[in-house]
């Protein structure tokens, strides 16, 4: 995680920098720095929490450098205070960085014992004094970089500021992004395109291994071994405007109302509703029709989102589904057979455990199919397909419309898997895509709730545990609710699937936990309604988040009864997923966290 900018140009570089920083903040907010030359001379201002901070120190104490590298930090070594925010400097060496150095400890201890004195908690601290090493032995900068970088493990973004070379940026990258921007007489780094988008259009993105060489007049790429290599800049279509919240309170209610409207654009993407067809690109078709499994590989909410789709592919395409969370598959055993499909779901594309399973799929014969957001991250480049979800940029740290447009693309996906292996006939086809035409105004109805679930987070607020059930595609929305809820509330909760219930979570159900059930009236509702009662018995109090249909079956008892209309199957989670979403939304706001930027928290995980 963490964000890091930089700037060399012909006018005071804090403020493109802070800018910068601003777009970069959904990757950490627990500290920020900016480090410029003045007169030769490094200068930093660096402060605790978020960039309002640093924004408000930079003006009683401004930075006049017309060169600086600035970075907002998600803490992984050293508490979020302002000696550990970088940038880091030491002998006249400054550094930003992204990710982790995994063997930070022995070289620190290599490094203490040839004098070095430490300032900081972090790892970072370890680049600098390694480049400071490497300049006192009479290297250059750019000598310097390249000759300590084979000694850092683990994975980096950095940048780095030379005292007395006023006309320098150094960037490095393994494993974590990285891109550089091109000016008139100036040049930009970032941690993504956006970061720099109301700069340039024009970008270069770092591949691992490379270091890069800015100065006002351009920008060289080398490898490892310190040969030039040569890469072309593309013009990226980018949002030159920081998104703004509208009229709403907090991006995340924008993002959740703005849902029927971004999942009718995705949907609009992948069907035809004119002839009732899915439209895939032609290489998927082909695709599903020889390979005997699926894999599915994600993280977070994004990992919920193909936990839905398992049921999807496995009922509608006949497809045996491999899961996992990246952090797990990417370090397993996994027998694969080679030209099956691996299918990645990231709202980001950066997400450093999904990226690292992405090259263990491709290494091991597998073709890449990514679901991302950003359709220029490294996970887009990196995959042979990719579908993109047209959810917009979203800032509210608890993905809500970046959810349910990546089930609208893996329902579309499934759909097209089934036609293609003769699973679906052509009228089956037909009903799905009038179905999922529909979703934007069964999505419109479940917002209808908002009033209704305003009242029941008054009382939700009171709890300390709640527990989220469901069956079916139904278990995965209950992990995602109880995520949404512990993410933003602080709130324990836990999602289980409903028949697990007896086998353990029951022995905490009291008249003080709450039991969300989410049972449309499917071919599970009686099942799961047994479940509710097995609640009901114990004085539990029970949230029944249903149909009109299931609404009329179920008996008696449940607390409250939130019904949304009818629908069918393949569709209920992506309207099911709006009232759970303004029930942690309304919750947050009585107990007042902060919304957008819970704690501890991060959008874009980086790191492993
Ligand atoms: C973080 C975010 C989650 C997100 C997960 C995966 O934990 O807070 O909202 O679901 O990362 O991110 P990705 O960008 O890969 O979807």
């Amino acid at each position: 995680m963490c964000g890091i900018v930089g700037f060399v140009g012909r006018g005071p570089a804090a403020a493109p920098i802070l800018d910068g920083l601003k777009r970069l903040e959904y990757r950490g907010y627990d500290s920020a720095g900016i480090a410029t030359l003045e007169r030769g001379l490094l200068t930093r201002r660096r402060a605790v929490g978020k960039l309002k901070n640093l924004e408000s120190m930079l003006a009683c104490e401004p930075l006049v450098g017309r060169i600086g590298i600035g970075h907002t930090r998600w803490a992984t070594h050293g508490r979020p205070n302002e000696t550990n925010a970088h940038p880091h400097a030491v002998d006249g060496v400054a550094v930003v960085h992204n990710g982790i150095i995994e063997n930070h400890r022995e070289l620190r201890e290599e490094l203490n014992r040839s004098g070095a004195r430490f300032a900081t908690e972090t790892d970072t601290e370890v680049i600098a004094h390694l480049v400071s090493q490497q300049l006192k032995k009479g290297r250059e900068p750019v000598a310097a970089v390249r000759a300590a970088l084979p000694r850092l493990e683990g994975a980096f973004a950095l940048a780095f500021l030379f005292e007395g070379y006023g006309d320098l940026i150094i960037g490095a990258r393994k494993g974590s992004p990285l891109a550089v921007g091109y000016g008139e007489g100036e040049m930009y780094l970032g941690s993504d395109a956006i970061a720099l988008a109301p700069l340039t259009d024009t970008i270069n993105y770092l591949e691992d291994g490379d270091v890069t060489v800015i100065t006002r007049q351009g920008i060289a790429f080398f490898n490892a071994k310190g040969e030039q290599l040569r890469r072309l800049p593309a013009k990226i279509a980018g949002s030159t405007v920081l998104v703004h919240k509208g009229e709403h309170r907090h991006f995340m209610i924008k993002e959740i109302h703005e849902q029927p409207r971004v999942v009718g654009l995705t949907l609009a993407q992948y069907v035809d509703a004119a002839t009732g067809t899915i439209k895939m690109p032609k290489d998927v078709e082909l695709e599903f029709r020889d390979i005997n499994r699926v894999s599915i590989t994600a993280c977070g909410t994004a990992f919920y989102a193909g936990l839905i789709a398992r049921y999807w592919f496995e009922r509608y395409a006949g497809l045996p589904v491999e899961i996992d969370v990246a952090s797990e598959f990417r370090y397993r055993s996994v027998p694969f057979d080679p030209g099956n499909l691996a299918i990645f779901v990231s709202q980001s594309g950066e997400t450093a455990d999904t990226l690292a399973s992405l090259e263990f799929a491709k290494a091991h014969g597998q073709r890449a199919l990514a679901v991302v957001n950003v359709a220029s991250s490294t996970m887009a480049r990196a995959s042979q397909i990719v579908l993109p979800t047209l959810a917009g940029p979203e800032v509210g740290v608890a993905s809500t419309k970046a959810f349910t447009s990546q089930l609208a693309t893996l329902a579309c996906l499934a759909v097209a898997a089934g036609r293609a292996r003769g699973v679906l006939s052509a009228d089956d086809e037909v009903a799905l895509v009038r179905a999922l035409a529909d979703v934007p105004s069964y999505m419109m109805r479940a917002l209808e709730l908002e009033p209704k679930i305003r009242q029941l987070a008054r009382k939700m607020a009171r709890s300390r545990d709640v527990l989220f059930i469901g069956r079916g595609t139904n278990y995965p929305l209950a992990l995602e609710g109880a995520l949404k809820l512990k993410e933003i509330t602080y709130i324990h909760a836990e999602g289980y699937a409903a028949g697990e219930l007896k086998h353990g979570p029951i022995a905490l159900i009291d008249k003080d936990v709450p039991v969300v059930v989410i049972a449309p009236g499917d071919m599970m509702f009686e099942k799961t309604m047994s479940n509710m009662h097995e609640v009901i018995a114990r004085e539990g109090r029970t949230i029944l988040l249903t149909d009109r249909k299931g609404a009329a079956l179920a008996s008696p008892g449940a607390w409250m009864t939130l019904v949304l209309p009818d629908m069918p199957p393949l569709v209920a989670p992506l309207a099911f997923a709006v009232p759970l979403q303004l029930l942690a939304y309304h919750t947050a706001l009585v107990l007042g966290t902060d919304v957008d930027q819970p704690r501890n928290l991060a959008k874009s995980v980086t790191v492993e």
